[in-house]
């Protein structure tokens, strides 16, 4: 036994249900859950789905009453999350169900939690709430973030995004039902499963990783190597959707204990307001990622060999500081497969722009903290120097 393992812990939401057709599951769940009066928080596209059909004709089996919202945004500011406490607060509601993408998910958490605490979303990025959520249900219906068994929301501000996390806004129950993913669009599956791999391969680097969140880190990127491209290239692959439901699932438990880090960081940088360049969430992780990992991977030559591994490189044949750079190389090979460019040019932003860019890496603290390499703001520049040309220091 290795002596000087860390003590670790972990927690997640309540109850997991995985699988096709496990919407059929809600009705009976909810009223384990004792909630009458439920608000149904997503947005004007799942709204007009048939997903939305099948969860309602759940609630109105059950006899439960409810109030479709469907006004949440994607990538959602702080008063579009005012938005749905307001509602939720008139409705009288006793329970919540989330049923979207990961910004539909972090708008259902905050409702869920106006029922159970006094105050405003801006008055909790102040000073954070007290009690956990009321019975809150959460139904993905993209393979990405992993939003239904964290315990974070993200939302922006006009200073940049702000995220809110908590051990209390872990979700009474995650209902994942592949089904769901089926109608996503090709260019959202491609963004979203990227985001999955990345959520997984940075909790896996996180200097926060235990044995516990590397289990489910290795099974999330291996699960994205081998059924990303499929999911892609033929939406109808109900396998493919099937694992990347699943590694989404996986990556969420993995991210939700040893955090996300340079990465998502880097990320997030390019949207405060000096720049102001605001990507989908898993897009703006995916045209930086092969940079970050590129800075990272001398952090830890062995976890970066193992990416490069699982990523599907001969690794055998290579040394092991080689094997931990065509990590980088590998995931580039994976953007070019999804159509997603693996440069930074193509977003708007110019040369220019990278020093304040390079800066604003650092108004992500915590990501920043657990990365496990030492982030420069020399390092950065020319991190997204070469982000911005496409090109690693390795295939120059
Ligand atoms: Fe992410």
């Amino acid at each position: 036994m290795d002596t000087n393992m860390k003590t670790f812990s972990f927690s997640t939401a309540r109850k997991i249900i995985f699988g096709l057709g496990a919407v059929k599951q809600l009705s009976e769940e909810l009223q384990n859950l004792g909630a009458k009066n439920i608000a149904i928080i997503t947005d004007t596209v799942i709204g007009q789905s048939e997903i939305l059909d099948k969860v309602v004709t759940q609630l109105r089996e059950g006899g439960f009453k409810y109030t479709v919202w469907d006004k949440a945004e994607t990538e959602p500011s702080v008063a579009g999350g005012e938005a749905a406490i307001e509602f939720t607060r008139k409705g009288n509601f006793d329970g919540v169900i989330g049923v979207g993408g990961g910004s539909v998910l972090d708008n259902a958490k905050v409702s869920a939690l106006s029922i159970t605490n006094a105050g405003t979303l801006s008055d909790w990025l102040k000073k954070t709430f007290q009690n956990p959520p009321a019975p809150l249900v959460l139904m993905p219906t993209t393979a990405g973030t992993g939003s239904e068994v964290s315990n974070a929301v993200a939302f922006s501000t006009p200073q940049g995004k702000a995220v809110l996390f908590s051990s209390l806004m872990y979700p009474s129950l995650a209902l994942v039902d592949p089904e769901f993913t089926m109608t996503t669009p090709a260019t959202v599956t491609a963004n979203a499963g990227v985001d999955t791999f990345c959520n997984g391969m940075e909790a896996f680097v996180s200097l926060n990783a235990t044995p516990i969140t590397d289990a489910f880190a290795l099974q999330t990127m291996q699960l994205v190597a081998d059924n990303l491209r499929e999911a892609y290239a033929c939406g109808d692959n109900i396998e493919a959707r099937k694992n990347m439901s699943l590694a989404a699932l996986l990556g969420g438990l993995a991210f939700g204990t040893a955090g996300t880090v340079l990465g998502h960081a880097c990320a997030y940088a390019y949207s405060y307001p000096a720049t102001s360049i605001h990507l989908p969430h898993g897009y703006a992780v995916a045209i930086t990622t092969p940079y970050t990992m590129e800075y990272n991977a001398i952090a830890n030559q062995t976890k970066y060999a193992t990416i490069a591994k699982i990523l599907g490189e001969p690794v055998e044949e290579m040394s092991l500081r080689d094997a931990a750079f065509q990590s980088a190389l590998s995931f580039k090979k994976l953007l070019y497969d999804l159509d997603i460019p693996a440069s930074i040019r193509t977003t708007g932003v110019t040369k220019d722009m990278i020093s304040t860019i390079a800066q604003n890496v650092f108004q992500s603290p915590a990501h920043v903290a657990r990365n496990p390499r030492k982030v420069t703001e020399k390092g950065m520049v020319r991190l997204f120097e070469n982000a911005y040309e496409g090109k690693l220091d390795c295939e120059q």
